[in-house]
């Protein structure tokens, strides 16, 4: 018998390095989902250079395989771009139609459950303390501690502080703070929620 084609969009939403892509991967992993790191596309935006509307609009999967798109300044360079309507409103679609394909999507980002898929059937709000996401952070790309830490505090109130977008927790998010979890803690509570709300859906 063919399975039913699943329409099931999973929106991780928080600040950097609050471990959305780490939860993202393992939730998409356990259920078979599809999953989308929304910040590598605006990594990409910022470090194509020049007019960021037109990278946004000439955005290609090549563009997402460079291999600096992890640094500090390629963060930063994402959140300067971000805050651009026009670049925004670019990769709109492409999000959309990622989050609603059949067999069931993970999306992890800032707006995914506020505005690229409000009818999300799980919405989760990752979070914890800005000095433990920095340490985090510090612990995969190194160099100075403060830096980080600067850096992580600055992106955030860069995000949370636009117009267009702003991060903050969708009205239905179910809010996971991660300050005093382990990885594998946060990954059993998304997994729990997720299989939950899937049970409710059938
Ligand atoms: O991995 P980390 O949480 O540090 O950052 P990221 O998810 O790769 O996002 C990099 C930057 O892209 C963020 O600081 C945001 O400014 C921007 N972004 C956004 O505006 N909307 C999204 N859905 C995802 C990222």
């Amino acid at each position: 018998m063919k399975g039913l084609a699943v329409i099931f969009t999973v929106a991780i939403d928080g600040p950097a390095a609050a471990g959305k892509g780490t939860i993202g991967r393992a939730v998409a992993a356990r259920f078979g989902f599809a999953h989308l790191d929304t910040g590598l596309l605006y990594r990409a935006v910022g470090a194509k250079g020049g007019d960021p509307v037109a990278a946004a609009v000439g955005l290609v999967p090549a563009d997402l395989e460079r291999g600096d798109l992890r640094s500090l300044e390629a963060g930063q360079a994402a959140s300067r771009v971000a805050v651009i309507p026009q670049v925004r409103a670019a990769l709109v679609e492409f999000q959309r139609r990622f989050a609603r394909s059949e067999g069931g999507a993970v999306l992890d980002g800032r707006d995914i459950g506020t505005v690229i898929c409000p009818e999300a059937e799980v919405k989760l709000y990752v979070t914890a303390s800005a000095e433990v996401r920095a340490h985090r952070r510090w612990l995969e790309v190194g160099g100075d501690a403060g830096r980080v830490l600067a850096e992580v505090k600055e992106r955030d109130a860069r995000d949370m502080g636009r117009s267009d977008a702003p991060l903050r927790a969708a009205e239905d998010a179910v809010v996971i703070d991660t300050s005093e979890m382990s990885v594998d803690e946060a990954v059993a509570r998304a997994i729990s929620l997720v299989a939950e709300r899937m049970e409710g859906a059938r």
